[in-house]
């Protein structure tokens, strides 16, 4: 009503209320539907994560089984849309590939429009779940120009993904039980972070009555720069340059703090969280022990260790409140484990994914909820006249 107020990337302005993600960011607290991240990282599985986000409450195992059933039942994608990938370069990035495959799927369904007809929010929330990680794999392997694998039903959604990724046409693929958990928490501890860039993203889009598939192709698009999902990748990024460079990591937070050519360390700092990041604690035993079953010994996470001890130490880092976030350690568990680089990003959309359903059908549910439409303070020039010609 002819009030507005500048507030530069959000900072102070709440643009929804969500029953979906707590978080506490000065206490390091991250709940989801109340439940603390911690117990659920130690002791869930992504679907049923997913379904918590999703409906609001822990499923039934009766539940979870037919989430589980319908999921794998919908993993297969249409013959066409594999041919999507053979127009695309090897090279092209695979946020990218994904994006565009999820705004080509909703080709295939075109009655799953009506973001007000549950029977196809929920046929959607399913094929999304089900097809994304599918989309994921052609992805990765297209860049190795590998052949793609159906989807295997038999196997869980975690050993499914990975078969996908590693296995190969010519021999059996084997399941490692300590890198599928690995992989579980990971998913886990991705799959919500409330009103961040991307689901912020998702919600806009869905604020206009634009559909699933729209709404998630735009927010893995948000998650793909490197100040939010695409940090991952950058943290390995910054790491091989450190490495290389042969400059030292002293040298390396000398030139961070007096902010040459803009460089910042990557994995480091958080909107919300100015006390630590409770996932980054997690993420990084799991480093630890994933590694050690895998009998790896990455010089990276040595050098990831070491920069985080020296700014840590650090009187510009301990006065900006700035700690390791999820990305700084993630990286190095998804190298361990094969992914190329360039992957990173899309394991990050894969455990965003119910987060981001989950918002849009909130929102979509919410009565109250309405286009998102920000305002803006005008600062340009005053009326004038164009000139005579
Ligand atoms: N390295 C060096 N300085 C930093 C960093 C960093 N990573 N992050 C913040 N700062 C400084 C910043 O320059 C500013 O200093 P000054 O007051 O002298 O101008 C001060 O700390 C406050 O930072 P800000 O930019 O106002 O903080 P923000 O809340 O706008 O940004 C952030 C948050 C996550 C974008 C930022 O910390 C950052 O760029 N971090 C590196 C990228 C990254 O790791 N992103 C992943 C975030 S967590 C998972 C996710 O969402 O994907």
């Amino acid at each position: 009503t002819g009030y507005t107020t500048l507030d530069y990337g959000f900072v102070n302005t709440a643009a929804t209320k969500s029953t979906i993600t707590y978080i506490d960011g000065d206490a390091g607290i991250l709940r989801y539907r109340g439940y603390p991240i911690e117990q659920l990282a130690g002791s869930s599985s992504y679907l049923e994560v997913a379904w918590l986000l999703i409906y609001g409450e822990l499923p039934t195992a009766d539940q979870l089984a037919e989430f589980d059933e319908r999921i794998r039942r919908h993993t297969l994608l249409h013959e066409d849309l594999k041919r999507f990938f053979s127009a695309l370069p090897h090279t092209a990035h695979p946020m990218a590939v994904i994006s565009s495959a999820l705004s080509a799927l909703s080709t295939y369904y075109e009655n799953s429009d009506d973001p007000k007809d549950p029977e196809q929010v929920e046929l959607t929330t399913i094929r999304l779940l089900a097809k994304l990680p599918v989309i994921a794999a052609y992805a990765h392997k297209k860049s190795l120009g590998q052949a793609f694998l159906y989807p295997d039903n038999s196997l869980s959604f975690v050993d499914n993904y990975l078969k996908l990724n590693f296995g190969n046409l010519a021999e059996p693929y084997e399941i490692d039980p300590v890198l599928s958990g690995a992989l579980e928490r990971l998913l886990i501890l991705h799959a919500d972070h409330e009103q961040n860039a991307s689901t912020s993203t998702v919600r806009l889009v869905g604020s206009t009555g634009a559909n699933l598939y729209a709404s998630i192709s735009a927010g893995i698009n948000a998650l793909s720069g490197p100040l939010h999902g695409g940090a991952n990748e950058a943290v390995l990024d910054m790491l091989g340059q450190i490495r290389d460079s042969g400059e030292g990591v002293a040298r390396f937070v000398e030139r961070v703090k007096n902010k040459e050519d803009g460089v910042k360390l990557m994995g480091f700092g958080h909107r919300v969280y100015k006390n630590y990041d409770p996932r980054a604690k997690i993420v990084k035993e799991s480093a630890d022990s994933v590694l050690e079953h895998l009998g790896v010994k990455d010089p990276l996470l040595d050098l990831a260790k070491e920069l985080e001890q020296i700014a840590l130490e650090d009187d510009y880092f301990k006065e900006r409140r700035l700690y390791p976030n999820v990305d700084f350690y993630t990286g190095v568990i998804y190298k361990a484990m094969g992914f190329p680089t360039r992957m990173f990003t899309v394991l990050f959309a894969i455990g965003r994914l119910p987060g981001w359903i989950a918002h849009w059908r909130e929102m979509n549910l919410d009565p109250q909820s309405k286009i998102g439409r920000p305002q803006q303070l005008y600062v340009g020039p005053a009326e004038r006249e164009f000139p005579q010609r």
